[in-house]
């Protein structure tokens, strides 16, 4: 961590009051408010001694009374609006405890929570996660610390979107340890971190072909194009070939034993090390992905470390599974483009790896998937001249950050319309937003049968003249097949190894698919576009009603009965259980779903649970 300076000392303060909103968020979403826990009150609600008038803050005229009943605790959290689904913004949380309230702060809540959830499953904690916590909030205050000033230049659409993509220091909202990156030096963070701006040059390897495994959906294989970006020079003759790999990713890979013998001089030498070489990448958001705008890819590349909570390593069933969706995508892309001609999926489009001989089946996963390495196309070849990218999280989560820049495109945006009022503007941008988010996704969907994970953090937003323009999908790794919507044909030409890997039931398919594209995305454009703005949040969902019910009735589902239209009927969002998945050492992939509400269930019962907190009665818990 850098010297406990002034600007540490800040840094630490705001990295605290992040974590306590994330894990205040997970627990309110994921076990409050599905036991009941939780109650939406007037400010003034005479059952709170000392709430009326509100104390907390005097212009919230709601107050969210979340309960602990394990360890006797009550947080407070005071809100301007009733909210429609969900979690609205909180500024400050509250702790009440006896007859004290006093403002909560991250420590105690995290203390509280470790012993609530520990008394709720009756287990404890996962080994590692009270230390995790700690880590989280540690590498946010390092990221608050040493963050460039400039943030995201709206005028240089050349910087835009790489600086979008490290301007998130806030990470996923609800996500109990968002930051957190296990395992690294203080140093490796400043020099590899996107949200202080790294930038590094790719580590090369020389290895003998025979130990390499590739495949290519390009005319040329993916040794070719390494070569044609890489020290190729440096190759001793052609049975050598490249592999790139991150830098940090290297001093791991030349600790491992079956590296250092492969390294050894003589005949049976299948790897040499070539050291750093060629321009500067910069890392994208998910700190593994590597942008340069001199390259033809961004380098999705392993990190055998933790990343929020996953090992971020790249093994050999997921990039075979993830260029084979990119040649099913390539079937459908005249089909796409026609629909859609402006959506603009990206391909992954070869991958790499080495294998070595080791007698320990543990020793050989750990080099095939860490120096595991995809190549995708970048967005430079569909971006139109001017066109300003940026990643949806930067918008669309971020806090702060991402107000300030929603605020700076509809500045250019009112240009088209100057007489709109500015509520007005904000309607129309998100409705033509909506319009080219939600189409392709059902589409591919409901008709292809394709799940991909349109989460905040793996769509890419072009904007023209501060208009949504364009829609960029990425990251195929998660994108699964769904069987019952595949056609036959399709169906039929999946290898054993690609069935397993990428078939998915319906039931689950649908869930990470609503949870991705609704919850996620949707749900968190809804929160920052109405931020301070209560009156326009039903007019946001109501936009959001008519492009689905558009969408699904052009590209309807063989399942009529499905999640995606018992959504219009009021049907709960699915959100994904990132804290009791991690209080519980479950997989991720296998993370269970909690519903947060809908904002289209019946007017009428919106309404009377307004009044009935407006006029003190106590209303029931929010589902
Ligand atoms: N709202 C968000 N939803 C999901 N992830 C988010 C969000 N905000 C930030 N993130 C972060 O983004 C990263 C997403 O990881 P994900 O697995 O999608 O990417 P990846 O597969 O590593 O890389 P790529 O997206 O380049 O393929 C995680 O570190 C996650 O914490
Ligand atoms: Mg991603």
């Amino acid at each position: 961590m850098p010297p406990k300076t002034k600007t540490h000392s800040l840094a630490r303060v705001e990295a605290e009051a992040h974590g306590l909103d994330t894990l205040v968020r997970c627990y309110w979403r994921e076990i409050a408010a599905p036991a009941g826990l939780v109650q939406i009150n007037a400010a003034a609600y005479p059952g709170y001694p000392g709430l009326s008038p509100c104390p907390l803050a005097p212009h919230r005229p709601y107050v969210a009374v979340i309960s602990m009943p394990h360890v006797q605790a009550t947080i407070l959290a005071p809100l301007d609006r009733h909210p429609h689904i969900g979690i609205p913004d909180v500024d400050r949380y509250w702790l009440r405890r006896r007859n004290s309230c006093e403002p909560l702060n991250w420590k105690t809540f995290a203390d509280l929570l470790l012993r609530e959830l520990s008394a709720h499953f009756g287990q404890l904690p996962a080994a590692e996660l009270r230390e995790q916590l700690g880590l989280s909030v540690d590498v946010s205050t390092m990221i608050l610390a040493s963050r460039r000033p400039q943030g995201v230049d709206l005028g240089d659409p050349d910087q835009a979107y790489i600086q979008s993509e490290q301007s998130l220091l806030r990470g996923h909202p609800y996500h109990p340890t968002p930051k957190a990156r296990s395992g690294l030096l203080d140093s490796d963070l400043t020099t590899y971190s996107p949200e202080v701006g790294a930038k590094f040059s790719l580590h090369y390897f020389a290895v003998k072909r025979d130990a390499m495994v590739q495949h290519s959906i390009l005319a040329a294989d993916a040794q070719t194009l390494i070569a044609a970006e890489g020290p190729s020079h440096l190759l001793s003759d052609p049975s050598w070939a490249l592999i790139p790999v991150h830098p940090w990713q290297a001093g791991y890979l030349l600790g491992l034993e079956s590296v250092k013998a492969a390294l050894q001089p003589g005949a049976g030498q299948l790897l040499r090390y070539l050291g750093a070489y060629g321009p500067e990448f910069s890392p994208t958001a998910s700190v593994r992905t590597l942008f340069a705008s001199s390259s033809r890819f961004f380098y999705k590349t392993s990190l055998s470390f933790r990343i929020t909570n996953c090992l971020r390593r790249n093994a050999l069933p997921e990039l075979a599974g993830a260029l084979r969706i990119s040649s099913i995508m390539r079937d459908l892309k005249i089909e796409l483009s026609e629909h859609f001609p402006s959506f603009y999926p990206l391909e992954e489009q070869a991958y790499l790896s080495v294998c070595l001989p080791s007698t320990d089946e543990s020793e050989r996963r750990k080099v095939t998937e860490g120096f595991g390495l995809m190549l995708r196309e970048t967005i430079e070849a569909k971006r139109q001249v001017g066109e300003v990218c940026l990643v949806a999280a930067a918008l669309f989560g971020n806090a702060g950050g991402g107000r300030g820049l929603i605020r700076r495109l509809l500045a250019t945006a009112s240009a088209r319309y100057p007489q709109l009022p500015r509520l007005d503007l904000a309607k129309r941008w998100f409705a033509a937003y909506l319009e080219q988010l939600i189409g392709p996704l059902i589409y591919l969907y409901n008709q292809a049968g394709i799940m991909f994970e349109p989460h905040l953090q793996n769509i890419v937003v072009g904007f023209a003249d501060g208009w949504p323009r364009a829609v960029y999908l990425r990251d195929y790794e998660n994108a699964r097949l769904v069987a019952s919507r595949l056609k036959p044909r399709l169906a039929l030409s999946l290898s054993r190894e690609e069935q397993e890997e990428l078939l998915y039931p319906e039931d689950k398919a649908e869930l990470r698919f609503t949870y991705c594209l609704f919850t996620n995305h949707i749900h968190e454009a809804v929160r920052q576009l109405s931020y301070a703005c209560p009156e326009i949040e039903a007019d946001l969902w109501d936009l959001v009603r008519v492009e689905l019910g558009r969408c699904l009735r052009r590209f309807p589902s063989a399942h009529p009965t499905s999640l995606l239209e018992g959504l219009l009927k009021g049907r709960p969002f699915p959100a994904k259980t990132n804290l009791i998945t991690r209080f519980t050492a479950g997989k991720d992939a296998l993370a269970s779903y909690v519903p947060i509400g809908s904002p289209w269930r019946q007017n009428a019962e919106y309404h009377a649970r307004t009044q009935s907190a407006a006029s003190g009665q106590l209303p029931r818990a929010l589902a």
